[in-house]
């Protein structure tokens, strides 16, 4: 979705100033859009960011990442001189009551959530403290369950003499990368959890203006709602994807059929579009870490394992289908349209296209990448793919298909709906389009003369 106009313009200049400071600890995607959608809403902010590198692009007024209407939010932000960014994290732990936590929480290998990062926030809070002053910790990254506890364990632990009154909430983040800053603005409902019901009142001072109702929950139970939040999302996903194969094998058309499914209120078209697979910084962590919970706990965790199990399996759905279109994939030019995990953002993390994109080398394909935004992430996160002579990375659609045989589009962009069909055919050396996210107009494209496979249709038997 893209951000209302209307809407954009009336937060623009709606100013608001507030007479609480408020201090981020992590200016990444939750840490940043936080930072600058609380300088809007009036607050004084000080955000601290521990990489260097993107710390000093913040205090130039530079986004390190791509997020639509971010630039020109932190600008306005730093300009208005309700955002900070700092350089001491103590300057922020001083002067804020209200102290944001932000930071990642990246999976281990062993598939549960690494807490390096919270933990080290939770020690340098303790050693910064003030005497004698309450603070409020408020946790949007997203922790399991027991974390808020943790943190305020941590913070108790490293305080040493300090008198000083720790509470710990927890907020978790529900923003779409990609449509940040208007979740940021409009959320569906805003979660505050607690543990002692006297900061309630403190913390509804931030949020009572939002658009949307405020539940109040402890703070385990708002840790337990974002997990299963983001474990119901790729359930939706794999259980269309599903629908999607069998369409595949009983000649029925998957666009058909999920909006038949999607109309029923009690179930809704949103993340009920079939795909090669869910990725992302949120939906295949938060899984894995809620699969590793259920095993903690001993209860079996048949569900979730199945969800994942299928979105694994979605590479070699997209793979039989590219050999399935080739016939023989050695020496072939295979252009691919896609490499953030989706439309709007340049984040690459748990892309599946990662995937993709090794299987397709060893079969000895040369490759052509192309995505609107997420070229040079791919190029300074994956620096042997850019000097690897198979690929090519190209930032202009069309140079992307010169004497390719098929193209493969396993993300979402609007670009790739407004292309010219005609161009593209002329380029080609075979015209043919696998569309991994059913995103171009079958039929239009069929009169160009392309040779068109998308995701859950059987087109042996048509
Ligand atoms: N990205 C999303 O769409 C999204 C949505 C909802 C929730 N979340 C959750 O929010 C959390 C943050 O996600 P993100 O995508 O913003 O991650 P990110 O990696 O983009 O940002 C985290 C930032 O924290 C910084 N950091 C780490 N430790 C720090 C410290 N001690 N002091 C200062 N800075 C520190 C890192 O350098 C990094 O820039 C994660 O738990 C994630 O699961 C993310």
């Amino acid at each position: 979705m893209v951000l209302l106009r209307e809407k954009m313009e009336e937060i623009e200049h709606t100013f608001e100033k507030k007479d609480i400071k408020i201090g981020i600890i992590g200016a990444g995607y939750v840490g940043l859009v936080t930072s600058v959608g609380l300088a809007y809403k009036g607050f004084k902010v000080l955000a601290f960011e521990k990489n260097v590198e993107k710390l000093n692009l913040l205090k130039k007024g530079i986004s390190p990442f791509y997020e639509p209407d971010l630039q020109k939010f932190l600008i306005n932000s730093i300009n208005s001189g309700r955002l900070s960014f700092i350089d001491e994290v103590s300057q922020l732990i001083k002067e804020c009551k209200h102290i944001y936590i932000c930071v990642g929480t990246p999976i281990k290998e062993d598939q549960t959530y690494d807490m390096f990062f919270l933990d080290s926030a939770a020690r340098e809070i303790a050693n910064h403290l003030p005497q004698n002053e309450q603070k409020i910790i408020i946790i949007k990254s997203t922790v399991p369950p027991g974390t808020a506890k943790w943190f305020k364990k941590i913070i108790y632990r490293y305080r040493r003499n300090k008198k000083t009154n720790i509470e710990v909430a927890s907020i978790p983040e529900f923003l779409r990368e990609g449509n940040a800053i208007y979740d940021f603005f409009n959320p569906n409902r805003i979660i505050i959890g607690v543990d002692n019901k006297s900061i309630v009142e403190d913390l509804t001072q931030i949020y009572h203006d939002f658009p949307a109702p405020i539940i109040i929950v402890s703070t385990t139970e708002a840790e337990l709602i974002k997990l299963a939040s983001n474990a119901f999302l790729a359930t939706k996903i794999s259980f269309i994807n599903s629908i999607s194969d069998i369409c595949e094998q009983l000649d029925c058309d998957i666009e058909n059929v999920r909006n038949g499914i999607g109309l029923d209120n009690r179930i809704g078209i949103d993340f009920l579009k079939p795909g090669i697979g869910f990725g992302g910084s949120c939906l295949p962590k938060d899984l894995n870490a809620i699969i590793s919970i259920f095993k903690e706990k001993q209860i079996d965790p048949v569900l979730f394992e199945a969800v994942k199990k299928i979105n694994n399996d979605r590479i070699n759905l997209i793979m039989n289908k590219i050999k399935k279109a080739l016939w023989n994939i050695k020496g072939k030019t295979i252009t691919i349209w896609g490499i953030s995990f989706k439309a709007g953002t340049d984040d690459i993390r748990e892309s599946p296209v990662l995937k993709l994109i090794p299987i397709l080398i060893k079969e000895g394909a040369n490759l052509i990448l192309y995505d609107p935004k997420a070229t040079n992430n791919f190029k300074n996160q994956y620096p042997q793919y850019s000097i690897n002579p198979s690929i090519k990375i190209t930032e202009n659609i069309y140079e992307s298909v010169v004497n390719s045989n098929i193209v493969v589009i396993t993300n979402d962009w609007e670009e790739y709906k407004r292309v010219n069909l005609q161009k593209i055919y002329e380029l080609m050396e075979t015209p043919i389009i696998i569309d991994g996210r059913n995103i171009l107009n079958h039929l239009e494209i069929s009169e160009y003369g392309f040779e068109y496979y998308r995701i859950g249709v059987n087109y042996e038997s048509s």
